[in-house]
């Protein structure tokens, strides 16, 4: 269904000699109909860049490189802007990261939910109203006249986050990416939302690309899932694989700092280093830096390379390691 296809974005630096800084290198993605696609790696990776290229909302100064983003073969970046209207916000949908920043301090909820439905779905102003009564229902927010004529500041933090959802499902799309849509809510009201997405998969047939910090939510949810480090796919792969035998270096050391995903939950273990800035990439591989495996070869880029099935692996060592296990057991 969406085909991201080696896409790389940069943007330009705000002073007069408009350098080109990096931020997504060769970022390929894809998902089929009905599926739901984990996509994770540390804050500044290209997550949500990567979600706002498909959606066609990158910042001013990002600029697409090279690439494709294939929505049922058509590539959203030369659709004309009549067609690419029909695909953006309407067959796919965003859960952005931060509610209050996308929903608009100015209107109620009911004008916000309605403009959709009116723009793209041709309703009337009594239908609008009707289906949005309908949506607000349904991502169970309770008195929804009431919630319809508020703004969003009078609401709490889980019931921005159920009005973002039903905004982006408002046109039931084919398509939904929620970017962290739970991080900022307390655990119950995270599992409310986490079983309305899943509900909602199951009732549509809907995609999901489900972006997240926390793994736990991860495994449950995705049955694929991409690692995503310093603008690069670094592993991809089933998701019940990938957490029963993670092997990138990277992703080992993701699952290792995630308490919930080892059996002795007392210990925290956090990787060390950070991720490097664009201006530090060079030209090995990023993680290089922060990994025990590291040897001169990982001076050169490794590519991403098949290791078996649906499994992909950016590293030489966890190639290399693969590889061998293969030829022994042949
Ligand atoms: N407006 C911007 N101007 C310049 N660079 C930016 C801008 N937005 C993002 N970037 C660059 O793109 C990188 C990826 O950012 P992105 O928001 O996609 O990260 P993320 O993986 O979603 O992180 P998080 O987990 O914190 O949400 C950042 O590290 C930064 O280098
Ligand atoms: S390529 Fe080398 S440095 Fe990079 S993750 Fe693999 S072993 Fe570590
Ligand atoms: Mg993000």
């Amino acid at each position: 269904m969406l085909d991201v296809r080696d896409l790389t974005v940069a943007f330009q630096s705000k002073d007069k000699a408009k350098t080109l800084v990096p931020a997504l290198d060769g970022v390929s993605i894809s998902i089929g109909r009905g599926e739901t696609l984990g996509l994770v790696g540390e804050s500044g990776c290209g997550k949500t860049l990567s979600s706002l290229a498909v959606m066609g909302l990158l910042p001013e100064s990002a600029r697409v490189q090279s690439g494709q983003l294939l929505f049922d073969g058509d590539d959203l970046l030369h659709l004309k802007d009549a067609e690419r209207n029909k695909v953006r916000g309407v067959r796919i949908g965003m859960i952005f990261q931060d509610p209050m920043t996308s929903l608009s301090p100015y209107y109620t909820i009911g004008n916000q939910l309605m403009e959709g439905l009116r723009y793209h779905m041709g309703m009337s102003k009594k239908q609008a109203k009707e289906r949005a009564l309908d949506l607000l229902q349904k991502v169970g927010i309770p008195g929804p006249e009431r919630v319809f004529h508020e703004y969003p500041e009078q609401l709490s933090g889980g019931m921005r986050q159920r009005v973002m959802i039903a905004i982006a499902i408002s046109c039931e799309p084919d398509l939904l990416i929620a970017d962290e849509p739970t991080t900022a809510l307390d655990v119950t009201t995270q599992a409310q939302i986490l079983d309305l997405l899943a509900e909602l998969q199951r009732e549509n047939g809907m995609s999901l690309i489900l972006i997240s910090h926390d793994l736990g939510v991860i495994a449950e949810m995705c049955s694929r899932v991409v690692v995503m480090y310093a603008g690069q796919v670094i592993e991809q792969s089933e998701a019940k694989a990938l957490f029963a035998d993670p092997t990138h270096p990277y992703t080992r050391a993701l699952l290792a700092a995630t308490p919930r995903m080892t059996e002795k939950q007392e210990r925290f273990y956090q990787i060390p280093g950070a991720v490097p800035a664009p201006t530090e990439w060079g030209t090995g591989c990023r993680f290089r830096g922060r990994c025990e495996h590291a040897t001169a070869e990982c001076g050169e880029m490794p590519p991403l390379s098949r290791l078996d099935g649906a499994r992909f692996v950016r590293c030489w060592y966890a190639a290399g390691q693969t590889l061998q296990g293969r030829e022994v057991r042949a």
